[in-house]
């Protein structure tokens, strides 16, 4: 049975396809359009999972949807037209997702949809690999739901209860992001990383946003939002009440506004742990399933973990709204098939395009790349980066099928030696393009790992934090509270990235690299081969490795540098990402 699974139309979307209850290919629209976010139906990713499945079209069993735009619709005429829609001018379209489907797919089989937190909840517990399980998601909105909480059991999972909106932790994470000068449902992250440079002194102004109430339930004073009808999601009241204006974007960053951050965290995860007790006594467990797009807040995943009732941890590593599609595609599995698609633990997410190495050479050829051929010799390959990182230098790293999800797993990464002092600080300034406070995370090798971190247990997708406790130096990946956010690297899943830090161990006695995203600020992750080099001319890496094929920098004609950075203006100013900057919203 082969089922496909999209999410689109909100935030980010994304296309997967199970075979057979087996997860064979996913990837994020954006990765193909090179336009972050992009919400548009996923067409390119769907074309690219019916190809890496080696189906057609009329193969599929069904196409299963995320959520319900006919739910959706009645909580979007009940907000009301966002600002900027002229009166008169079509906002509203519940047909459209089945429509685009039918149209532009060309899909005329079975559609299943699906509601939206229903979809993160079995994007969790269906790959967790438990056989039962609490489970819990906290994101900004579906169609009403804003959290759910529910059970996994067998091939059976329900939701008992829920939030719904405008009562959110999500949107109040976002508009405290907005507050702060960063981009909504984007600089979620950057709050995060702030937090731990801030002291927690407006608690009591997040007390009066934010009040818990029985049970699973918790609301929003609605007078300090203005997310439902204003252009902005803050209103007046919440700049009185933090005592300041909204800080400009790309303004200095003060002790106010680190501290807000702070306050805004210790908030967010008192009341997830308090939830999650809740949700215990509720669906008594040891396991718990998380997923929404708030469940990639690291820190406070690796807090309800350590503090809570707890003893095991599955987040989906997808967990905002791409995985939406994860969890839409397997509940068509189990409703057709009347079983759950799999029983066995989600492993890796090296689920998108992968290159072979002679589309590689052919593509260094045609633009006159000057490469080292490494086809002969893994071993060689491996020492030539080696040799590299220990010299300082900054590696794009590009191996095997493309990640699915927003981290970086070795798939397509940046890395460089944790141990160097002036490493964060550059890669944050000529690599990344990016503020200087925010950290970056390591991958260790996973037999290691408990001798670096107060880690006792795989963390593979890189989503909680622990405290670093390495005998070793680690100022590139250590965040000034002492945390990481450490991927365990397994040499069964990732063979090469392994062997690499491996080699990197021999050589220097650090079994540790940092690994960010491969790509600078503003674009996505690269995807092929074109956007490695595009992103090496676009930033300061010093050496690319394309699967067999090292490329120095140093070596590179400026012309073609040049050229690739013309290249990438013209699609930034005129291109797709300019184009499509108007289809982003957030409700
Ligand atoms: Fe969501």
């Amino acid at each position: 049975m082969n089922v496909a699974g999209l999410s689109a139309f909100y935030h980010e979307a994304a296309c997967c396809l199970l075979r057979d209850g087996r997860l064979v290919a996913a990837a994020e629209e954006e990765r193909f359009t090179r336009v972050k976010h992009d919400p548009r139906l996923p067409v390119h990713a769907f074309r690219f999972c019916l190809e890496a499945s080696g189906i057609g079209i009329h193969e599929l069993d069904a196409i299963a949807y995320y959520e319900s735009p006919v739910k959706k619709l009645a909580r979007q005429l009940w907000t009301g037209p966002p600002a900027g829609v002229a009166p008169g001018m079509p906002w509203l379209d519940a047909l459209r997702p089945e429509r685009e489907i039918r149209e532009v797919l060309g899909w005329d089989g079975p559609l299943l949809t699906f509601e939206h937190h229903l979809s993160h909840a079995a994007s969790a517990f269906y790959y967790s690999g438990f056989d039962e399980a609490a489970v819990l998601t906290v994101d900004g909105v579906g169609e009403w739901a804003t959290t759910s909480y529910g059970r996994g059991q067998g091939d059976r999972l329900t939701i008992f209860e829920e939030v719904e909106f405008p009562h959110s932790l999500g949107l109040l994470y976002s508009t405290i992001t907005g507050y702060l000068g960063f981009r909504v449902n984007d600089g979620e992250y950057k709050v995060m990383g702030l937090a731990p440079y801030g002291r927690p002194t407006y608690v009591d102004q997040m007390r009066v946003l934010l009040h818990s109430g029985p049970g699973g339930q918790y609301r929003l004073d609605l007078a300090y939002f203005d997310f439902l009808r204003g252009s902005r999601m803050h209103s007046e009241r919440l700049a009185e009440l933090l005592g300041g204006p909204v800080r400009a974007g790309e303004s200095e960053i003060t002790q106010r506004h680190q501290d807000i951050a702070r306050s805004l965290q210790v908030v967010l995860e008192e009341t997830l742990l308090e939830k999650a007790r809740y949700l215990h006594q509720r669906a008594p467990s040891s396991n718990l399933c998380l997923a929404g797009g708030v469940a990639l807040n690291c820190v406070a995943n690796g807090r309800v973990l350590r503090e809570g009732p707890f003893e095991r941890l599955f987040v989906q590593p997808a967990a905002g709204d791409a995985g939406g599609a994860l969890g839409a595609a397997a509940l068509a599995h189990a409703q057709l098939a009347g079983a759950r698609p799999q029983r066995e633990r989600l492993r890796h997410v090296y689920l998108g395009p992968r290159y072979e190495p002679g589309e590689i050479a052919l593509l260094l050829e045609a633009l006159g790349v000057p490469a080292t051929d490494y086809q002969a010799s893994e071993a060689a390959l491996l020492e030539a980066v080696v040799d590299r990182l220990a010299a300082g230098q900054v590696i794009g790293w590009f191996h095997g099928a493309m990640e699915f999800g927003p981290r970086a797993l070795g798939g397509r990464s940046i890395l460089a030696d944790p141990r160097d002092p002036g490493m964060r600080e550059r890669l944050n300034r000529l690599v990344k393009k990016r503020e200087a406070f925010r950290p970056f995370a390591p991958s260790v090798l996973a037999e290691q790992a408990a001798a670096h971190f107060d880690l006792d247990h795989a963390s593979e997708f890189m989503l909680e934090t622990c405290a670093v406790r390495s005998p070793l130096d680690l100022p590139a990946i250590t965040h000034v509270d002492g945390s990481a956010r450490p991927q365990t690297v397994d040499a069964a899943a990732a063979p090469r990235y392994a062997a690499l830090i491996r080699a990197f161990a021999a050589r220097t006695g650090c079994p540790l690299l940092v690994n960010t995203s491969f790509n600078v600020r503003g674009e996505p992750i690269v995807c092929a081969p074109l956007d490695a080099l595009v992103t090496l001319a676009e930033s300061d890496i010093d050496c690319l490795v394309l699967e067999d094929f090292v490329v120095d920098r140093a070596a590179l004609p400026e012309a073609l540098l040049g050229l690739l950075r013309y290249w990438n203006g013209l699609y930034n100013t005129r291109g797709e990402r300019a184009i499509s900057s108007t289809v982003y919203t957030f409700l």
